[in-house]
């Protein structure tokens, strides 16, 4: 599984890419709207986190255009920015064709807001670069967002949509991730990307027996290095 950062703000940015293991990047214009950045920064502010990030490393923006002329268009201008730049376009009929024209051309499309197994069937088989299955808002009605995802999974992976073959394929983001069971479920059931807020991608590194181990390892080297 690859972790992505579903987040837009650039220190958080920073330090998980520091890290060494981060695949991407997710944002949303709520996720923007929180950093507190305004519409004149949006651009550069996308393109500060492709610089940071590195060409190969894929960055989401979403685009908030409500035609199927003006998702293509703003489509084509976020991708013209960066290299890495992914286009997020909200699942619609709109999208579906926008997304057809953009990858047609090369332009990976993020479809979002997916919430059943033909959304995200119609959004592969337009297009779409990556499908993502939002987890986390499902649990929070009462409906389990992983059996969700697993049927997406399932789904997905029945067929081969013909786009990005040079890329592997259509990938799924398991997105609207809050805790590190939900990556762990993700992981199990195959699905091929979790994007993940920071303080949860933390939780995703801890563990008590692993810091009660270093407790333990230090407290034993410093009786082998007392008195030297
Ligand atoms: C996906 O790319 C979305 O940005 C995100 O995962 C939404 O998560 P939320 O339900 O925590 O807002």
């Amino acid at each position: 599984m690859k972790f992505f950062i579903d987040t837009a703000d650039l220190d958080d940015i920073r330090e998980a890419a520091s890290w060494g293991c981060l695949s991407g990047v997710t944002t949303n214009p709520s996720l923007y709207a929180k950093t507190g950045g305004k519409l004149a920064d949006f651009e550069a502010h996308m393109v500060k986190i492709c610089e940071i990030v590195g060409p190969d490393v894929p960055v989401s923006a979403e685009s908030t255009a409500g035609t199927t002329e003006g998702m293509i268009e703003e489509g084509r201008h976020l991708a013209s920015l960066a290299p890495n730049i992914c286009v997020k376009l909200p699942i619609c009929a709109e999208s579906l064709a926008a997304t057809r024209v953009l990858a047609s051309e090369g332009i990976r499309v993020n479809m979002t807001l997916i919430f059943s197994v033909p959304q995200a069937l119609l959004a592969a088989r337009a297009g779409a670069r990556y499908v993502s299955p939002f987890v986390g808002r499902f649990d929070d009605i009462s409906e389990s967002g992983l059996d969700f995802l697993s049927e997406i999974v399932e789904a997905i992976n029945n067929y081969d949509f013909g786009w990005w073959a040079d890329e592997g394929g259509v990938e799924i983001i398991s997105a609207s991730i809050r805790s590190p069971f939900q990556v762990t479920q993700a992981a199990l059931m195959g699905a091929d990307i979790a994007t993940v807020p920071m303080a949860a991608l933390k939780k995703c590194l801890e563990h008590p027996l692993t810091k009660r181990g270093l407790e333990l390892f230090a407290a034993d080297w410093a009786k082998v290095t007392a008195g030297e």
